[in-house]
């Protein structure tokens, strides 16, 4: 995944108190029907009358940001437990350390130009993961359904004893971001030692995305021993090129599952993703709602030849760079789309921050009221967009980067071929033709200006005395947005009740955007309820994204031990809950 900060960070909260699992069961006391009838009356009492004001359904809970309260699944067996307490244990963080550190060491590198699967030898470290995997979790490779989806996608099948409930599955990458043999020295601990320092681990992949890969499996092999039966069907399914777009194996991955359980046919997704942000003096934990949409666009200057002794005025290069100059003094317009899930982020700043900024929450209630009119500035996300500068502007605002250029070839001959790749990050409300209309309508004139034909999109990628311009295969429309709501028990409600359950009620969960993509890409159509999530926090250790993609990637023990506590709990959760 690409992940990027989403919130501006101050300072940390307190660490959460702990309580054994009885006695958070018995503070709880409700079932898990119980509480999450507590969550409708709430909702009841602080939006009562939602629908007499006019707002439109799911408006009025998102702009009030209700929070679900901790939700504890029913003590109806001593052995869950007792595994809730062997997870608090020195012993099992020792051998949690262990597990982790010996995934990391494995390189499972994937890289920008590999070939296919079978044809490219680089594959086949996946083989040796595949193994550890199977040495270090031997009752989910004895008890459990595993297939092996083009040659390296995992995919693991817990059947439940329901087969009216739709399967909840849990996502994660083998692959790591490759490591350049320029770097290596930069780190303090070598990347792949999977070092252990007292704290963390260290290495490629100890954070984006092991941990979270590991820390499935290890609740899994913790369910399984403690003999546990899911009424509801439980999937782990790990892709091995997610950072290479992920073609290979959650593009198999999900057609695969998409024959098996069909349109809708899943209950929730739980990807990597975001995970806990500190702003406004509060701690928010963000799971990914959202995610951006993504375009590359190929423009290619084909112009005549010619000696430069005798130039013509202009060449394809000053064509090239007109056209540049013109799409960088154009920025596409910031604005919040009712759907994005940055403005239910600020509606909890809002409701919930103690320093969240008055300006914006007065912006903020103006917006709600008034319906968005697209030809006037949206000024609360340009002021959002100037508090949290360019990692929140580009959460409300269509990015567009030229990073590519090549042309000319010779310093005597005039270039007859210039090129240049502009990346895109779609905005909600945006889409693919936003981005192709708009780069159609700077063309054109500058085309028309040098007697050049324009193929805008129109399937020719290039062609004699002419601009033309096409998009990637790997264009990307905005994710549909997952449901917030939590009038009704929703898997938005279970995954919030869960995280305020394990980490304490003091966390504020809103939902959250990503700029970036990941493996769900290829999900959309099983499921209306993904979530892009990091379920790990460690307040000792606020920097929550973990160097990923760069030296000294690293993940805190803590942090890692407290994903594990999430998926147990989130997995029984989930297993009672009667969605609606
Ligand atoms: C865990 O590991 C530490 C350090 O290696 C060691 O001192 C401790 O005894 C271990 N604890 C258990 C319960 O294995
Ligand atoms: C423009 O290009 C066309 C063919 O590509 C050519 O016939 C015509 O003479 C050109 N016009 C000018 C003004 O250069
Ligand atoms: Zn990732």
């Amino acid at each position: 995944m690409e992940k990027n900060k989403l919130l501006p960070v101050s300072v940390a909260d307190q660490p959460p108190k702990s309580q054994s699992y009885a006695r958070r069961i018995l503070s709880a006391t409700f079932f898990v029907c119980l509480t999450l009838y507590a969550i409708k009356q709430l909702f009841r009492e602080v939006v009562p009358h939602s629908h007499h004001r006019g707002l439109p359904d799911g408006v009025a809970s998102k702009a009030s940001c209700v929070q679900v309260p901790p939700l504890y699944p029913p003590v109806n067996d001593v052995k869950i437990g007792e595994m809730w307490e062997y997870i608090q244990t020195p012993a099992f963080r020792n051998a949690s350390i262990v597990r982790h550190s010996g995934a990391v060491k494995i390189p499972t590198e994937s890289f920008d130009n590999m070939g296919e699967v079978g044809e490219d030898k680089r594959w086949d470290i996946m083989y040796q993961f595949a193994d550890y995997l199977e040495a270090t979790f031997p009752r989910m490779h004895s008890d459990l359904k595993v297939e092996k989806v083009n040659t390296h996608g995992l995919l693991y099948t817990w059947q439940g004893s329901d087969e009216s409930l739709k399967p909840l599955i849990l996502m994660a990458h083998q692959d790591v971001v490759p490591v350049p043999a320029s770097t290596v020295d930069a780190w303090t601990h070598p990347p792949f030692s999977g070092h252990y320092d007292g704290k963390f681990i260290w290495g490629r992949g100890a954070s984006d995305c092991k941990n979270q890969l590991i820390a499935v499996m290890e609740t899994i092999e913790l369910f399984l021993a403690a003999g546990y039966e899911p009424k509801r069907t439980i999937v782990m399914s790990f892709g091995f090129d997610e950072e290479i777009s992920g073609r290979r194996g959650a593009g198999h991955l999900a057609g695969f599952l998409h024959d098996r359980h069909g349109n809708n046919g899943v209950a929730a997704i739980v990807d990597e993703g975001a995970g806990f942000s500190t702003a406004w003096d509060q701690v928010f934990a963000i799971p990914g709602v959202g995610e951006k949409g993504y375009t590359d666009v190929y423009i290619t200057v084909r112009m005549n030849g010619g000696h430069s002794s005798i130039p013509t005025d202009h060449t394809g290069i000053g064509v090239m760079s007109e056209l540049v100059t013109m799409i960088e003094a154009e920025q596409y317009p910031t604005y919040l789309a009712d759907e994005n899930p940055m403005l239910g982020l600020l509606e909890c700043g809002a409701s919930h921050a103690p320093t969240f900024p008055k300006k914006l929450k007065k912006l903020l209630r103006k917006h709600s009221t008034k319906s968005q009119c697209k030809a006037k500035p949206d000024e609360l996300a340009l002021e959002a967009a100037k508090l949290g500068g360019r990692p929140v502007k580009y959460l409300m605002q269509t990015s567009q980067a030229v990073d590519v250029i090549e042309g000319g070839v010779k310093v005597n001959a005039l270039p007859e071929r210039t090129m240049v790749t502009v990346n895109h990050r779609i905005n909600i409300g945006d889409t693919a033709e936003t981005v192709f209309s708009h780069l159609t309508s700077l063309a054109k004139p500058v085309a028309e200006k040098y007697n050049l034909t324009l193929h805008a999109f129109d399937g020719t990628k290039e062609a004699a005395s002419s601009i033309s311009m096409y998009p990637s295969e790997n264009t990307l429309e905005v994710a549909p947005v997952t449901p917030t709501n939590v009038d009704t028990i929703t898997p938005y409600a279970i995954l919030a009740g869960t995280t305020r359950a394990v980490y304490g009620d003091h966390i504020i969960v809103s939902p959250g955007m990503m700029t970036g993509n990941t493996d769900t890409r290829y999900y959309w159509p099983l499921t209306k309820h993904i979530f892009r999530y990091g379920p790990g926090y460690d307040p000792t250790w606020d920097k929550g994204l973990g160097n990923v993609h760069t030296v000294d990637e690293r993940i805190s023990v803590d942090n890692h031990l407290g994903m594990v506590k999430w998926f147990t709990l989130f997995v029984r959760n989930m297993d009672e809950a009667q969605l609606e």
